[in-house]
């Protein structure tokens, strides 16, 4: 895959070359590129912003930069791909890059569009500062990329390259290759669309604290259900939004019973929770 991020603070983007997408860097596993929007402006004072028009709080980023850095990035992967470099696949012309927007006002980013975006062989950041970037700029890049604006969550952050740092992360370990073990992708949190089980190492009792005894047992099928209801308690009690969403065709007698103790039924393949249950033991 090969990344490429927009931003005028390109040094905030420097924790990308530590750990384990700096790792899947020097392996060649993933190119990413940081780009210094203000290389793109052509007055001596590098200008990026002026004042919103209709009035109003803070500074806008101008449209000509930001045209001119994504259609230089645009056009590095024409080449590319006309020479027959990475940028193509066997079967035809490379797919359109996206261009990811991190923004307040984006759709909300998740463990989902993590894998979708992990597909795709190009991205592009483009990090806004300020109040956002000019709109004809997200439109016109249509032309170009297929445009995502995404939200980390709802809260507002000064620039999108904190966003950034944890998408790409995020993204970057579901490369091939990049998490040395696959399996720990299967087992963690929001893999299954709940939240991951407690978990414990030695020693087994610690300042009067003993790991629960059934993870001493060895007897699998009892920890694999026991984990399994330490997932719907943890996500009953922090995040019932995951288990309204929560596909139920799927659930053993098991899992029924234990969502059964925690106030959830099954109704048209869905979970419910019964009113005025409590959640918690
Ligand atoms: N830029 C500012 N706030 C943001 C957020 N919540 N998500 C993504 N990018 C942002």
């Amino acid at each position: 895959m090969r990344i490429d991020v927009v931003s005028i603070f390109p040094e905030y983007l420097a924790p990308l070359e530590l750990s384990l997408i700096g790792k899947a860097r020097q392996d060649g596993l993933l190119e990413l590129n940081v780009h210094d929007l203000r290389t793109f402006t052509t007055d001596k004072h590098r200008t990026v912003d002026d004042t919103p028009y209709g009035g109003g709080a803070g500074m806008v980023m101008k449209p000509e930069p930001w045209a001119q850095a994504l259609e230089s990035i645009a056009a590095a992967r024409v080449a590319v791909t006309e020479s027959g470099g990475s940028g193509s696949s066997q079967d035809g012309p490379a797919k359109q890059p996206v261009l990811v927007v991190p923004s307040p006002a984006g759709e909300r980013f998740n463990q989902a569009l993590a894998y979708e975006l992990a597909e795709e062989e190009q991205l592009v950041f483009a990090c806004g500062r300020y109040e956002g970037i000019d709109e004809r700029v997200i439109e016109w890049s249509a032309e170009h990329f297929t445009v995502r604006p995404v939200s980390l969550g709802d809260y507002v952050l000064n620039g999108g390259e904190v966003a950034v740092l944890a998408m790409v992360e995020a993204i970057g370990r579901l490369l091939p290759g990049v998490v040395g073990n696959p399996e720990s992708l299967v087992e963690e949190s929001h893999s299954d669309g709940l939240l991951e089980y407690p978990v414990y190492t030695k020693p087994s009792s610690w300042r009067d604290r003993d790991v629960p005894a059934v993870l001493l047992s060895g007897n699998h099928g009892k920890i694999a259900q026991w984990r399994r209801h330490e997932q719907f308690r943890r996500t009953a009690e922090r995040r019932p939004d995951l288990l309204a969403k929560f596909d139920a065709g799927g659930l053993t007698r098991a899992d029924r019973t234990a969502l059964g103790e925690l106030g959830y039924d099954v109704v048209d393949g869905h979970l419910r929770h019964r009113p005025n249950d409590d959640v918690s033991d």
